[in-house]
Formats: structure tokens, sequence, C-alpha cells
């Protein structure tokens, strides 16, 4: 497969991407920890502060409303980006790690009790793991996990088997961070539903809705969390969707101004959802830089998106292999833009450090995924992940700067 031109030319949005590293081009492959910005979402950030700043949802005066109502709008952005059924839908959280953590504590401690299953998989960030440790320390629930086989595919049989009376919830990756895997969530989703249909489920989008149209009616998740910062947006704003019912059944998570409805000493009345979970002054302007974000990648596509990275992965895939010693962890039939791998002999750090060095920047280590690199019996591994500005030029640089290592370290 050939580059895409009408997505490279997109590379020139991004003003970073101009920099040098160690007097060399930036070859910037870890937009799988965070993405790079594009001008339209620094702009529209840097006019709210120049022109348009106060708070929102308190103010009479104009800048206050009008502010308000680009906020609020941008929830129905959010809505219509991962086909949400209305902006009611839509939480803002500080990032996927505190929208798990707010599922955990608030439907998790309204809905679970000592004894009830959840079932996780050995692939999870730790952001889908220590949120539901914390929720079992207190309940008594019982954590069971689906394992993955040496490709990266999860076991399905063994899911199925794992599904019991006893079983409240599903909460899995949808693309893994550290190996890339597109995980089938409607197929697992559907053998929930067909085993006993108020199994919920929950879907971590973080490294989902980057690389590919999401749609959660069409999945069926009862939940779906994402975060701005790696979809080219701001750090400080993510996402919860939670279906109407599974929202309204759920208490406050976190309490203060502007999710109340009336406070008494003698008793307090929330919010209908989703305000009642977004206590505080929220991360007004970080929203409308996920707005302007949702908006850049909507008009280029994420379908583009995804078959531009799709053809980077293969070529990539291709350029890695064929360096001796290398190992590349994850190697399932449907991947998204992550090259994860180890080289025989050589220390993940030190190849870090040469990389950067080249210009390349890459993750090394366990990526937050300390279970998942038990299971492949290693410490840790270098990252390479793609965002929608990567090209033929990134990868071989990173190669270049492999060999080198190569020559350096052995
Ligand atoms: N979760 C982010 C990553 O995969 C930080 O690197």
């Amino acid at each position: 497969m050939t580059e895409r031109p009408d997505i490279v030319q997109y590379r020139a949005d991004f003003p970073i991407l101009a920099a040098q590293m160690h007097g060399k081009p930036l070859a910037f492959l870890d937009s799988g920890a965070s993405a790079q910005k594009p001008r339209a979402v620094i702009e529209a950030m840097n006019r709210i502060y120049e022109s348009g700043y106060s708070n929102i949802h308190r103010g009479l005066y104009e800048i206050s409303q009008n502010l308000t109502e680009d906020f609020e709008s941008v929830r129905s952005k959010v809505a219509a980006f991962i086909g949400a059924p209305s902006d009611k839908n839509i939480v803002f959280t500080r990032n996927a790690t505190e929208a798990v953590n707010l599922v955990a504590q608030s439907w998790g401690a309204a809905h679970l009790q000592e004894g009830d299953e959840i079932i996780l998989t050995e692939m999870e960030h730790h952001a889908n793991i220590v949120p539901w440790q914390l929720l079992r320390d207190k309940t008594g629930i019982v954590i069971k996990t689906v394992p993955f086989d040496e490709r990266g595919v999860l076991d399905l049989e063994e899911y199925e088997s794992l599904l019991s009376h006893k079983t409240k919830l599903i909460s899995l990756v949808h693309v893994s961070n550290a190996l890339g895997t597109i995980n089938p969530v409607n197929k697992i989703i559907k053998i929930a539903r067909d085993f006993y249909p108020e199994i919920k489920v929950l879907i971590d989008g973080s490294q989902g809705v980057v690389h590919m149209p999401v749609d959660v009616q069409a999945m069926d998740a009862d939940f779906y969390v994402f975060t701005g910062h790696k979809l080219y947006g701001p750090t400080g704003i993510g996402v919860l969707y939670g279906k109407t019912e599974a929202l309204e059944s759920m208490p406050p998570y976190q309490g203060g101004g502007d999710m109340i409805e009336r406070v008494a000493f003698e008793e307090t009345t929330y919010k209908e959802p989703p305000y009642r979970f977004e206590a505080g002054t929220p991360a007004i302007v970080e929203v409308i830089g996920l707005g302007a974000a949702i908006d850049y990648v909507s008009q280029i596509g994420m379908a583009d998106i995804a078959a531009h990275e799709k053809a980077l992965l293969t070529y990539g895939t291709e350029k890695l292999r064929a360096i001796s010693g290398l190992t590349m962890h994850g190697t399932a039939p449907n991947k998204a833009g992550i090259m994860s791998f180890t080289i025989e002999g050589l220390h993940i750090s030190d190849i870090g450090m040469i990389l950067d060095q080249c210009g390349v920047a890459v993750r090394t280590g366990h990526h937050c995924c300390m279970p998942l690199m038990a299971r492949l019996g290693v410490e840790g591994t270098v990252r390479a992940s793609l965002g929608l500005y990567s090209n033929r030029n990134d990868i071989d640089q990173l190669v270049e700067g492999l060999e080198k290592a190569k020559d350096l370290l052995s």
C-alpha cells in the first residue's frame, strides 16, 4: 500500500513537527502516549483566553453566555463523533482514567456486592485494573481475567467460560496500547448480551477513537471512555459515554458546585446526568480544545486516518521485521498503528536513549501494562505508535536509529 498524499498534507498543520531533536528532524512516534496538537486546536484555545474567557453556567453577561453555549455544543459534537444518542450521554471528565474511576466508584459501588464478578482482560492498562481493585478492596467483588495468545489475540472461548450468573460487568480495552490489537468489542458485547442482557460492558476507547471511526450504539457498549490528549486535543479533558439508563442509576461521584439542584444542610438534591457527575468548574478551555480536535479529525475523516495508519503499519512492520534479533510483540491480524518490540541482547532504555539522539521519540517500558508484560515474559518493550501525521520518513529514521543502536550496543 502506498502512503496517502491526501493525509500526509495534514502534517504541516502540526507546528511541532517542524522542530528538531538533537539537531535531527523530529520523528515523533509516541502518539500513543500523547498526540501532537494541530494549529486549529492551539488557536481555538488561545482565542478563548485572549477574547472570550470567563467561567460558564454562572454568568448572565455575554462572554459567559457565549462560552457556556460553545462548551455545551462540544458535548453534542462528542456525541455525534462516537454515535451517542444525545449530548446527555456525555460526561466530561479529567481523562479516561477518571472516567473509569467514576464508573467504578459510582456505578460499581451502587450495584456490586461481595461475590459479584467482573471480567477484565490480561491486556488492560493499569487505568482499567487498579480502579476495580480499589473497589474490590471495599466491596469484596471478584476480578477474573481473559487471557490472550502469543499474537496478542484474546481467547474468546476462555472469555465465554468465565461468564456466570455472578458476572455483573465486563471492562476491556478497545485497542491495546501496548500490542496494538483491535479487540472484537462488538462480538464480545454480543456474547455478554446473549448470555445475560443485564451484564454491563465498559470499553476503554483511549486508543480506539484515535485510530478508527467508533459507534457506541452499534457496539452496544454501556460505557465508553476516552481521553482528549491522544485525540490531538489538550490534556485535562476526557469523556465518559454512558447509556441513559446506566447513568441515571448512578449516584454522584464527587460533590460540589454545578452538580446540585438544591443544597440544604438537611438534604441536597442533584442534577440529572451528565451534570450530576461534573462537580466544580470544569476544564472549560480544554473542552473547547477537544471540540476543535474533533472538528479537525472529522474534516479529514476517521476512516481515511485509519486507512493511512494501516498502510504505514504494514510498511513499518515489514521494515522492523527485517532487523535481525527483533521480536515484534503483538502480531494480531487486526491491529492499529502500534508497533511494540524488543531486540535480543539490547536493553530497551538503551535503545530509547540512542533513538532520542537520532531524533526519534518512542516510549520504552511497561506502558502501564505490567500484567501484560508479565504474560509476555518481558520487562517492557520499545513502542512506536502512529498518528495521522506519521509518515514513511519517521519509520525510516526509526529503523536507522535501531541499526545504530545495534552497532553501538552489541
Ligand atoms: N496510556 C498512555 C500510553 O499508552 C500514556 O503511553
